[in-house]
């Protein structure tokens, strides 16, 4: 038997954003995304999803690779604006119809769609109205756009995520600016958390009371999360990393497990944390039928007791970490993408046993893991070693997390092709398959070679 253990789901993962463009096309209305990248100054070289990699017009063949990779899952978002233009009142049928169509091919090519309902691309008129995640009524409008995809896909898509990386979402959108709605602040992040965490409960709920049991399918969040390692033995370090993975992946996988949010949180955020009414608590708990994670990176900890004015890291997925009381490093011996991410393919694994025991060993599907690398074509070939060596490294440290009694079941390699890497614009390669973003011709790496191989071999 393989050491990935019987019937592996083997994926690969894109969003709508990202790929799609047509973002005007037969009735699709604005997201956040669509106005912010559309601003001077946002996206690096001003460059924006308008176009991406024609996606929407190019869905047959992209489907025809993704079969020849010898994947059985396909991983994509469904972008709200092309379902309801506002977000919201009547539904585009356009917008069902090219999700039909998808999903269509891609049964006819054995592969079973899983479906993000929300990967950040929210209606701009709903950022408008409700001041978008910060506003109550954003959560019952996500209730109604979930509910409409059930009815309209789920005869069909039998695995749903909700949210993908609601941490993202809060920290970069609401308290770093870094992302629409570009807010800087230590407090709307944990608001704009709270209203995220209440839609995908109440999503959850509509399925499980309409859908579920005449529609057999799944239904999930995906939290994304680095791994924290103590920088040493001393106990405030080891205590400073559990913390910082609790306000990291806790912040959104405790409520969903448990019930609510971490100790070291209620505590340390005082009022700026919202509350969970009793109801919402007994909604939240038990609310994902899986374990969805996407992991990227690994840094270091050191509690910061105040002692030294520390120069708080320069490196991301920090949060706010000033509630946290940690500083964080990388080792200059890790090796680094082109994102100045670490690899640390051991941390994965670590990673995958906390899960385990933090949330009573549950069914864990990798929903993104993958790397940037520059890799250009040439001579018709895009040779990339280093995500090679990255998907290797990676994927026999998710077999050692299974062989130490993890439950993973399936794994997503972020991205099936290059595309719009957010406020990076075009600059970051994720993809198995290159694309040209003059020509949009797609030429598949080295790694998708070897990643069709490595399925093969480990089935
Ligand atoms: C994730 C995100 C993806 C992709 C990836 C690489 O946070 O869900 O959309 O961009 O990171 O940065």
């Amino acid at each position: 038997m393989s050491k990935f253990g019987e019937n592996f789901i083997w994926g690969v993962a894109t969003s709508a954003y990202q790929i799609e463009g047509a973002f005007d096309e037969d009735g699709k209305g604005l997201s956040i995304w669509d106005t912010f990248s559309n601003k001077p100054g946002n996206v690096m070289n001003d460059e924006n999803g308008n176009v991406a990699c024609d996606h929407y017009h190019m869905s047959s063949s992209d489907v025809k690779m993704i079969a020849d990779l010898g994947v059985k899952a396909y991983r994509f978002s469904i972008a709200w604006t092309r379902i309801l233009p506002q977000g919201y009142g009547e539904v585009n049928q356009k917008g069902i119809d090219f999700y039909n169509k998808l999903i269509d091919d891609l049964l006819a090519n054995g592969i079973t769609p899983w479906v993000t309902l929300y990967h950040w691309d929210l209606p701009q008129t709903l950022q408008d109205e409700h001041d978008g995640w910060l506003g109550r009524e954003i959560v019952d409008h996500f209730k109604n756009f979930a509910d409409i995809c059930f009815a309209a896909f789920g005869d069909r898509v039998k695995h749903w995520i909700t949210l993908n990386e609601p941490w993202v979402v809060a920290i970069l959108g609401y308290g770093q600016a870094v992302f629409p709605p570009a807010i800087t602040s230590n407090s709307a992040p944990y608001l704009a958390g709270h209203h995220l965490l209440l839609a995908h409960a109440e999503a959850v709920q509509i399925y499980r009371q309409k859908y579920q049991q005449t529609q057999s399918g799944v239904i999930g969040i995906t939290n994304n999360c680095d791994w924290r390692e103590p920088i040493d033995d001393h106990p405030d370090n080891i205590a400073a990393a559990e913390r910082a993975l609790e306000f990291f992946l806790g912040w959104f996988a405790d409520p969903v497990y448990k019930g609510n949010y971490p100790q070291s949180m209620i505590d340390r955020v005082g009022d700026r944390l919202p509350i969970f009414t009793v109801e919402e608590q007994e909604m939240l708990k038990g609310s994902s039928d899986f374990f969805g994670l996407n992991h990227y990176t690994t840094m270091m900890v050191k509690n910061d007791d105040h002692s030294a004015d520390v120069e708080q890291s320069v490196y991301g997925n920090g949060g706010i970490s000033e509630d946290q009381d940690v500083i964080l490093s990388v080792d200059p011996a890790w090796g680094q993408t082109s994102m100045g991410w670490s690899i640390v393919p051991w941390g994965c694994r670590k990673l995958l046993v906390w899960i385990a025991n933090r949330y009573g060993n549950p069914d864990i599907y990798i929903t993104e893991n993958g790397c940037s690398f520059d890799a250009e074509v040439v001579n018709g070939e895009s040779a990339d070693p280093g995500r090679v060596e990255f998907l290797h490294g990676y994927l026999e440290e998710c077999a050692n997390a299974i062989a130490r009694g993890a439950k993973l079941k399936g794994y997503f390699a972020w991205s099936f092709m290059d595309n719009f890497e957010w406020a990076l614009g075009y600059s970051k390669r994720f993809g198995l398959v290159h694309v040209d973003f003059e020509t949009l011709v797609r030429t598949p790496k080295t790694s998708y070679h070897w990643y069709r191989d490595y399925i093969k071999e480990n089935h």
